[in-house]
């Protein structure tokens, strides 16, 4: 068996800064309502006639973690993509990185797993380099929201906590197995599929509402979330991914060198801080500064907290998301 490694991360978003007084200005909305609710200051959105494009931005954080791997795209054996806005309804992104990057025939996977997209895609990467199949995995998690959110008051207690962005990491093998990927842990409940979801495009909404008349009063193809009671499930799941992740590895919450949660709200990493105990060089946030941006949302923050050299060396690292499905989940690392 072998172990699984970080050897490089990567993030990139776009330039455009978008402020909660921008926001104000195409709803009701104001910057005291979404900081006090959400933590946010502001995000990224995609600038109309930039080109980014979830795959795009995927393929420019790939490339950065790549060359900190000390690897090329040659190296690569297998491409993981998380997104829940793929730039195309099938194929997925993976691919369009693989061309983007003019990689090799590996395989390429997509997955759908929304804020969890990223900690699935991890789990998945690591069981393939554990049992010796892949040496070398690109894991993205990127998002272009800003494109398809509903931007009327009608919308507001969504659109303003989304932001687009991309993040990457490289996974390698190594044969130290007390070091990298400990365990990761993964979750979902079906039945909650509806209270944070996107109904169009899909079969049943999609040929034939495209074809009929476009609707001003048609919302299936806005996000829609049931904030409250997301919020309620997301506080009790993270919680108990990482719980599930401590206990796994014999650790309490005080060896914790680092934790990254997904930044969905300020207020549920606050949550979470406080019911482990951690202080605030235990846990790294950049909600503020980028919203909600789903699947690449980990990715951007380790890519940060590592750049600002807050992981050092047999740091106990973990990553924990809840999101749409619903689903959760955690990766503890050793640094
Ligand atoms: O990332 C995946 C997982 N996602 C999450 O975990 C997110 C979980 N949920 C949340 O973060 C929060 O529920 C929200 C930030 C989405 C909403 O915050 P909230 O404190 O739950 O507010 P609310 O939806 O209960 O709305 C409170 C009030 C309502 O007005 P009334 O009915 O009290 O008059 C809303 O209409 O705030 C109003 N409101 C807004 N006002 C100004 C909703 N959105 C806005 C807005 N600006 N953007």
């Amino acid at each position: 068996m072998y172990s699984s490694k970080i050897t490089g991360l990567g993030s990139y978003v776009p330039d455009r800064v978008v402020t909660n007084e921008e926001l104000s200005t195409l709803m009701e909305t104001s910057d005291e309502w979404i900081q006090e609710r959400t933590g946010i200051k502001e995000r990224r959105w995609v600038d109309e006639g930039s080109g980014d494009t979830s795959a795009t931005m995927g393929a420019k954080a790939a490339k950065i973690a790549i060359e900190r791997a000390g690897l090329t795209k040659d190296d690569i054996d297998f491409i993981i993509f998380a997104t829940l806005s793929p730039d195309m309804y099938f194929p997925g992104c993976g691919v369009q990185v693989q061309d983007i990057l003019e990689m090799p025939t590996v395989g390429a996977l997509d997955v759908r797993n929304q804020c969890s997209g990223f900690v699935y895609s991890m789990s998945i990467a690591d069981q393939f380099i554990k049992t010796g199949m892949y040496k070398n995995i690109l894991v993205i998690g990127s998002e272009y929201h800003s494109g398809g959110l509903d931007l009327t008051t009608r919308g507001r207690s969504v659109s303003v906590i989304f932001g687009d962005g991309a993040g990457a990491a490289v996974l390698s093998r190594s044969e130290d197995t007390t070091k990298g990927i400990l365990s990761t842990h993964l979750h979902s409940e079906g039945k909650h599929a509806k209270e944070l979801t996107v109904e169009g495009p899909s079969i049943a909404h999609w040929v034939p509402e495209i074809l009929e008349e476009n609707d001003p009063n048609d919302t299936s193809y806005y996000p829609y979330m049931n904030g409250t009671f997301v919020f309620k499930h997301a506080v009790l799941r993270f919680s108990q991914a990482i719980i599930e992740g401590l206990k796994t590895n014999n650790l309490e919450a005080s060896d914790i060198g680092m934790l990254i949660p997904h930044q969905a709200n300020l207020r549920i990493s606050q949550f979470v801080q406080k019911k482990f105990g951690l202080n605030d060089d235990q846990v790294f946030n950049n909600i503020q500064k980028y919203g909600n941006t789903t699947a690449a949302s980990i990715p951007i923050a380790l890519t940060e907290a590592w750049e600002k050299g807050k992981i050092k060396d047999d740091d106990i690292v973990v990553l924990a998301a809840f999101g749409s499905g619903f689903t959760w989940g955690s990766v503890i690392i050793k640094w």
